[in-house]
């Protein structure tokens, strides 16, 4: 029993790197190629879309109605300022085609162009400073701390920032950013994940994450979370 969570934990800080250079692997490579796109893009086209078009009398569908002007999002709304341009891009894409699921969300990209797409990810993940998020959930920061820093091996849990970076900031394109993130948005996703509703991580990696954890254990790591600094990275790096 005790080769199998230090075999996990050898693939886990192996696989991000290596796969995301695997040409058979389009699954990761995505969120790149999304960036990618998006450089080439100007965010000046999303800005209707975010704001709703001057001539419109319904505005209900405008990004910033439910996601606010800088992107902070509330609640079980994410923030989007301070997630990696790839990231945003392609659950755009995944709303788009079904392989991610929410009826405003669906409503909202079905008929979004790939290049509308690549504005709206553009924009977003250019706005710095993201607003931070305050823990309400009731859950244990302590707990949190440890399943955030060092998984949790009784559960073969590893730990969130294996794979979202040393402070929770994200890392590359398709790895995105938890810390400072509305706590009721991860717990939402967590849930949604074990339960199987929401299901485009590649390779599943986020169902097993899942999976591992129960609702006090969600709890803990959502407020744990929502109690870091955002992300605070320079637009170039992104
Ligand atoms: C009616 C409210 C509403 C509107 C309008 C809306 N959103 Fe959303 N958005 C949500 C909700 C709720 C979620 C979380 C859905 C879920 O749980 O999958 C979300 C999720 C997202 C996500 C996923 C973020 C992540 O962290 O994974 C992106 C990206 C996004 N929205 C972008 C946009 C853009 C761009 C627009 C405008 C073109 C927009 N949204 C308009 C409510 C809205
Ligand atoms: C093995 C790698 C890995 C580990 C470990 C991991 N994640 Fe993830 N996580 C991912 C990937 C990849 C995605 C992006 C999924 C996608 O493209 O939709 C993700 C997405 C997420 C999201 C969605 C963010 C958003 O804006 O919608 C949340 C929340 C999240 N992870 C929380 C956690 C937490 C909490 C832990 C620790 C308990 C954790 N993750 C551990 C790989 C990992």
């Amino acid at each position: 029993m005790i080769y199998r969570p230090i075999a996990l934990v050898i693939a886990l800080v192996l696989a991000p790197p290596v796969l995301a250079q695997d040409a058979a692997l389009p699954e990761w490579r995505a969120a790149d190629d999304y960036a990618a796109a998006a450089a080439n893009v100007d965010p000046a086209l999303a800005m209707p879309l975010i704001n709703g078009d001057p001539e419109a009398t319904d505005k209900a569908w405008a990004c910033a109605s439910c996601h606010g002007d800088a992107g902070q999002g509330a609640e079980t709304i994410p923030r989007l300022s301070g997630l990696s341009v790839g990231y945003i891009v392609k659950q755009l894409h995944d709303y788009k085609t079904g392989v991610r699921q929410n009826n405003n969300m669906q409503y909202v990209a079905r008929t979004l162009t790939d290049e509308q797409m690549a504005a709206l990810g553009a924009y977003y993940g250019a706005l710095d400073a993201p607003p931070a998020a305050t823990p309400s959930l009731g859950g244990d920061l302590e707990r949190g701390r440890m399943l955030a820093l060092e998984g949790d091996w009784n559960v073969d849990l590893p730990s969130c920032f294996t794979c979202h970076g040393p402070s929770g900031w994200g890392v590359g394109q398709a790895f995105p950013a938890i810390a400072g993130q509305n706590p009721s948005y991860i717990h939402a996703q967590l849930a949604a994940w074990k339960a199987g509703s929401r299901a485009n991580a590649p390779l599943g990696l986020m169902q097993s994450v899942a999976a591992a954890l129960s609702d006090d254990d969600m709890r803990a790591v959502s407020d744990y979370l929502a109690s870091l600094p955002p992300p605070q990275r320079l637009p170039a790096s992104r």
